[in-house]
């Protein structure tokens, strides 16, 4: 078994559009209409949009490939490219998706691992996300990383307002 992390450069824009697009649909389309997913899908993994986010000097992806297939990938920002102002002390995990069948190998561990990693070596006190309310499945898997419920704030998916919780972990 091998796990690799790769970091993402401006040429894996086509991969890691379509991993971004797959994975949100596996994870969300049970729970919202299709035109709703739709109108986010389009509007958050455009190409334009994707690029600008990759040349964003604050914000890193990552892709994870299990046995070289890829498995998976993590958005991490700091600074400016913060979704909210939560200071400049913390790291935010914006994105954090295992394809279906790649799920409870570990494999979100090790992403989350790898943030953590990054925080640390950027000397940030804690590191923050927002997980829509209804996502049971990725709540219980923040709980079991340490992270705590800390505050709550709206996200659009195309025109229904929802909520996320916000959730915190400390690293010192
Ligand atoms: C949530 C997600 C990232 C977790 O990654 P994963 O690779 O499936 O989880 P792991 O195998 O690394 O699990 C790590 C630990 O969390 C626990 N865990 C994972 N999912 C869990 C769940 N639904 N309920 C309880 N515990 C869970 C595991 O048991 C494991 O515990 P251990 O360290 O004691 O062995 C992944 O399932 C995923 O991508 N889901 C769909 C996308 C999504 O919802 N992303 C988050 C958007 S905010």
């Amino acid at each position: 078994m091998t796990v690799k992390i790769k970091k993402c450069s401006l040429e894996d824009i086509q991969t890691l559009q379509e991993i971004s697009i797959e994975t949100f649909n596996d994870t969300f389309k049970d729970q919202n209409s299709p035109e709703n997913l739709k109108v986010y899908l389009e509007k958050a993994f455009n190409s334009k949009q994707l690029e600008k986010e990759l040349s964003n000097i604050s914000s890193e992806f990552f892709l994870i490939c299990f046995n070289e297939v890829l498995a998976g990938y993590l958005k991490v920002n700091i600074n400016d490219a913060l979704s909210e102002k939560m200071g400049d002390e913390s790291l935010e995990i914006e994105r954090i998706y295992i394809r279906n069948k790649f799920q409870g190998k570990g494999l979100g561990k090790y992403l989350q691992n790898k943030a953590v990693e990054i925080a640390i070596r950027k000397n940030k006190n804690t590191i923050w996300l927002g997980v829509w309310e209804k996502n049971e499945n990725a709540i219980a898997f923040y709980k079991k990383m340490g992270f705590v419920q800390t505050g709550a704030h709206s996200f659009y998916m195309g025109d229904e307002e929802q909520i996320d919780l916000i959730m915190t972990k400390t690293l010192i």
